[in-house]
Parts: structure tokens; C-alpha cells; sequence
């Protein structure tokens, strides 16, 4: 299979940036339960989101992600201190990326593709990402949630990415990590590409993306003609 889109946009936390990094830093606070602090911070996270952008109760993912912190330090019975707030924030403000992106990412951008972000990171919070994981040069754009003040799977954001390329959304090729994600991008008409590094099972949603991989190193292949994913 060969994709010829006119641009491809990622999608940041969880695909570009480790969100369970922090999980290494809970862990020396809370020993074995820092990872389960590190996955329900995440679901907490990505759950307000949902609530906020249903109810029209829009606030910055940066806050949403103190928000979700706070949640689950009281819920899974830690003792989470303030300086030990601060750090964990601190650590998610500069996420690892993985360590196949930067190279994989420098190969699509040699072929002449624009590159985009289209995240549900407020701007201050993915430039800081983009920043320290030495990726700013790589973008054409970075296109934030925070513009319609609505979050993913709304179509409004995807729309972001249609109209900043001003061109069809099957246009697109749409790079996430997180399998919900890629769902809502296959549903608003994007080509998508799963990167599904934990090997988690598919979404259950009556839809599925267009090439299945493990790695963005298998993205640039696919685009670039190197090799024959999975599909
Ligand atoms: C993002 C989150 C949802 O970057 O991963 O949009």
C-alpha cells in the first residue's frame, strides 16, 4: 500500500511525546504504584477533556492536566505534596519523545511533505514540548485545540488541519498513537495511520484506521516507499 497525502499532521501526547515517562519520576515518589498514578493521570486527563468539550466547559489542556493529577493522587490514596505536584507538571511539560521520532520525522520532512501537529495541547504547553524535544524546526504548523476551544474527537479540530491546508480532510494522512484518536480522525474523513506501540486491541467503534503500524519510523517508510506495512 502507498499513501500520497499533501501533508501529514500528528497528533502530539502519546505519539510525538511519552506520556508514561512521568510514570519513571512517580515512581521513585510512590515506588510500584507510581505507573498506575502515570495511566489513570492519563485517562483522567483525556476523560476531562471529553466532559469539558461535550458540556462547552472549556479550560486549557495544561490545567486539565493539573486537574486530572489531583484527581488521581486522592483516588489511588497518595500523599501527593505540592512540591511533588510541581515536578510531576514540571516533568510533563517536557515529555521524552520516543527515540525513533526525530529521525523519522527528518525523513518525511526530506520528502517535501509539510508536517503539522494538531494537538489538544494549549500552545504554551506543546511549544514547550515541540522545544525540548529539539522538534521545532520540523513543523509547518502547530494547530491547537485551544483555536475552537473544543477538544478531539470533535470535528471542529480536525477541521483545523482541512482549513489550514485548505484541501479535503481524505486529503490528509493522520498520525496517532492513541487508537480513540484515530478513530474520530478516520470518522471526519482523514487517512490515518495507528501507531500502536502498547499493542492494545482495536477500538470497538465500527470503524478502523486506514494502516495499522508500531513505530513512526514504519510512517516514513510507508510514505516514502521503503517498505509494505501492515494494513
Ligand atoms: C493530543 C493528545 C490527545 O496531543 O494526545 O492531542
Amino acid at each position: 500500500m502507498r499513501l500520497a497525502p499533501k501533508a501529514i499532521c500528528f497528533d502530539a501526547y502519546g505519539t510525538l511525546f511519552d506520556v508514561y515517562s512521568v510514570g519513571q519520576l512517580a515512581e521513585s515518589y510512590f515506588s510500584e504504584r507510581g505507573g498506575a498514578l502515570a495511566r489513570m493521570w492519563r485517562d483522567k486527563q483525556i476523560e476531562y477533556t471529553r466532559l469539558r468539550s461535550m458540556s462547552g466547559q472549556y479550560k486549557p489542556f495544561w490545567d486539565i492536566t493539573r486537574d486530572a493529577l489531583k484527581y488521581s493522587g486522592v483516588a489511588l490514596g497518595l500523599d501527593l505534596s505540592a512540591a511533588q505536584s510541581e515536578a510531576l507538571m514540571g516533568q510533563y511539560a517536557r515529555l521524552s519523545a520516543f527515540p525513533e521520532n526525530l529521525q523519522a520525522l527528518q525523513r518525511l520532512r526530506a520528502s517535501g511533505l509539510p508536517l503539522a501537529i494538531l494537538t489538544n495541547g494549549n500552545p504554551d504547553m506543546i511549544g514547550q514540548a515541540v522545544e525540548s524535544a529539539g522538534m521545532s524546526k520540523m513543523f509547518s504548523a502547530v494547530l491547537s485545540a485551544d483555536q475552537v476551544r473544543r477538544y478531539k474527537v470533535d470535528a471542529s479540530v480536525y477541521q483545523l488541519a482541512t482549513d489550514y491546508f485548505g484541501c479535503a480532510a481524505s486529503e490528509l494522512l493522520f498520525v496517532s498513537s492513541n487508537g480513540w484518536d484515530v478513530c474520530g480522525a478516520t470518522w471526519y474523513g482523514f487517512k490515518t495511520f495507528w501507531v500502536n506501540r502498547s499493542k492494545a486491541p482495536a477500538e470497538v467503534l465500527d470503524v478502523s484506521p486506514t494502516v495499522v503500524g508500531y513505530c513512526l519510523t514504519e510512517v516514513a517508510d510507508l510514505v516514502c516507499g521503503e517498505s509494505a506495512p501492515r494494513v
